[in-house]
Order: C-alpha cells, then structure tokens, then sequence
C-alpha cells in the first residue's frame, strides 16, 4: 500500500510517503523549535497556530517530494494521541478530512508506536522484542510481541529522560531544546567529575525517576560561587548524562534478562544521543544482545515511522471509523484491542 502519514502531536508537523510499510518515499518535518525557544519550551496554543499554517505545504511537499500524488495514494496514517490536543486535532483533522474527501482508509495510530516501529523501516527485526521509548514525554519500558501487542513494563513516575535534559539544559542557560547540546557539552567533558544520583537504580522493577537527578544539578549550580561555564560545564553535562544513561542502560538490561529478550529497540528522541548509543553498544556486546536504534532522522518526531503500523492495520482491514478522535494520553497496552 502506497500510504501518506501525518504527525502533529507536539512542535514538528510532519508528513512522509511509505510504500508497504517499509520504504520511505519521502519524510519531510517542519519544526517549529524556533519558535519556541524564546519561550522555554512548547507553548500549546501557539503550536497549534504554527500547524495550522504549516500541515497542507508540508502534505504537499511530502507527496511531491515522493514524486506523488493524492490519486495514487492508497490509504492515510496519523497519529491519534498522546499529544498536545490542539495540535493532534491539527494533523488528525487534515487526515479525516483527505481521508473522506478521497475515500481513503485511515489508520488513527499511538505516537509511540510509531517511535518503536521506526527500525522496521531500516532493518529486519524479529519480534518479539523489549522497547526502551525515550522523549519529552516518554520514558518506558514495552515488551513488543507483535504490531499491536505492546505490554509496559515500567515507566517514569515524574519527569520524562528528554524533559530532564530540557529541564537542565534550560537551568544552565542552553536554551530549548537541550537534549543535544547537553549531549553535544558532555562529549567534551568529564563523567566522573560530579557525582549526580542514579535513582532507582538499585530497586526491583522497572521505573525510572529523572526529577531527583533534575533537582541535584539545580542544588549543584545554586551551590556554585560563580556561574558554571567552560570545562565546568562541560564537566557537568557529561556528569549529568552519566546518571541518565546509567539508569537507562541498567534497567533495560535487567529488563531485557527478566524477560528473556535478546532483541532491544531504543527509540524515541532521546535516542539520538550519543552516550546514550555507545553505552548501549558497549552492553551489546558484553550481554550478547541485539540492540537497534533507528537513524537520527527517524528518532525525533517524524510521519514516516507511522506507516509501519499504519500498513499492517489497513492491510489487515483494521481502519479507523471516519470519526476518530484525539487523546491526549493514551496507554500504549490498549492498542490493538479494538482502540484503534
Ligand atoms: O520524540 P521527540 O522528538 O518528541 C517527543 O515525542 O517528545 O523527543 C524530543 C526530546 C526532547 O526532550 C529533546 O531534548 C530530546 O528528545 N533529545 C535529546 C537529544 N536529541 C533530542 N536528548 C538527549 N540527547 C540528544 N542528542
Ligand atoms: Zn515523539
């Protein structure tokens, strides 16, 4: 199936072209972090306005840039939640729309699952699978035994991995937002220099908590006689993203051992960074596990990783009814039981 997507859950409108849930014609983000930087981070009403302006140009462009057309477009995939609801309303309303206008199939699908489904579109991957999703709004562990069966096994119970490093990045004056100048910061400096909690590193199961961690940079520069700059900084970033990734890392191994997985996606926008890879890389091959990240261009928000799911359920004649809604949250575990 010849598929358009379209993603508008948070700051990026999105839209790509993916053939059979595998190929990707074209991928085109238009971010509005600009915009928000000024502000510190996403302000909702303003970027609803900013999709507005931008979902039919970037459809468009998606379509043109696949060297396509609505006529030989076969059905559509978008993401229904969780999000922003002004902005989810943006991309999931342009969908209806199109989707009525050209009676077209629509597969309404979960944010994350496009996030862990996005190395499909690059590698053979088997299931079943452990899926570590880190972004501003996400840090959890799923068990993934096929599209549409998702079981979380942890979570974070404050703040999310990627809003941590937005949170500390913002404190230490870097602006928004932070996760890759913070990962950027760390690659210049020292891990070991200052030693930052890794909390619930040492307790049974699988959540996360990054608040406390937030909370001790802040305790740490409060601390300061003079403003953390230079190889200071530099010093702190890389002691700060030690923690993270300790934590990260620690828990998806266990997690992997206590189900007895080999496989492992990280996906997710935190997924671009770097320490964050090569620690994986490093427990890859110590614990002999297969651990798969998807490109850079695939780990921030994108439409393309939702033609993954969007195929297999229009494909197996799953399609959302034309009157499908927005949901700003929405657990991943209730997917493919009828919620699409
Ligand atoms: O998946 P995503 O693009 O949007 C959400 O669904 O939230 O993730 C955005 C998050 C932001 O918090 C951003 O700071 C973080 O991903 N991020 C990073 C890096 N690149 C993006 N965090 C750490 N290191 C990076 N290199
Ligand atoms: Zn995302």
């Amino acid at each position: 199936m010849l598929l358009l997507c379209i993603e508008s859950s948070c700051d990026e409108t999105a839209a790509a072209v993916v053939r059979d849930g595998r190929e990707v014609l074209s991928n085109i983000i238009a971010s509005q972090v600009d915009v928000h930087a000024r502000f510190g981070g996403v302000v909702p009403e303003i970027a609803s306005r900013k999709h507005v302006e931008a979902i039919s140009l970037v459809v468009r462009e998606a379509l043109t840039a696949a060297g396509t057309s609505l006529d030989q477009i076969e059905g559509i995939g978008v993401t229904r939640g969780p999000g922003l609801i002004g902005a989810l309303l943006v991309g999931l309303s342009t969908a209806r729309a199109l989707a009525w206008a050209r009676q077209l199939p629509l597969a309404a699908i979960h944010h994350m699952e496009g996030h862990i489904l996005a190395p499909l579109l690059e590698t053979e991957l088997e299931f079943p699978f452990l899926a570590l999703a880190v972004s501003g709004g996400h840090t959890h562990l799923y068990r993934v035994d096929g599209i549409g069966q998702y079981t979380t096994l942890g979570q974070t119970r404050d703040d999310a991995s990627g809003e941590a490093y937005d949170k500390v990045a913002k404190l230490l004056g870097l602006g928004y937002p932070g996760g890759a100048k913070i990962d950027q910061l760390a690659a210049e400096g020292d891990p070991t220099a200052i030693s930052f909690p890794r909390p619930m590193l040492h307790k049974p199961g699988f959540e996360f908590s990054f608040s406390g961690i937030k909370s001790a940079v802040n305790r740490y520069v409060e601390q300061q006689s003079e403003p953390v700059t230079g190889t200071h900084l530099a010093d702190l970033a890389a002691s700060f993203q030690a923690a993270v990734v300790d934590v990260l890392t620690a828990k998806t191994v266990a997690a992997a051992k206590a189900e007895g997985l080999s496989r492992i996606v990280v996906a997710g926008g935190v997924a671009c960074n770097r320490g964050l890879r090569e620690r994986f890389a490093q427990l890859a091959e110590k614990h002999a596990l297969q651990v798969v990240f998807p490109s850079p261009s695939l780990c921030g928000d994108n439409a393309a990783m939702l033609g993954v799911p969007a195929d297999y359920y229009l494909s197996s004649g799953q399609a959302s009814g034309g009157d499908v809604n927005a949901v700003a949250s929405w657990p991943l575990d209730t997917v493919g039981s009828g919620a699409l």
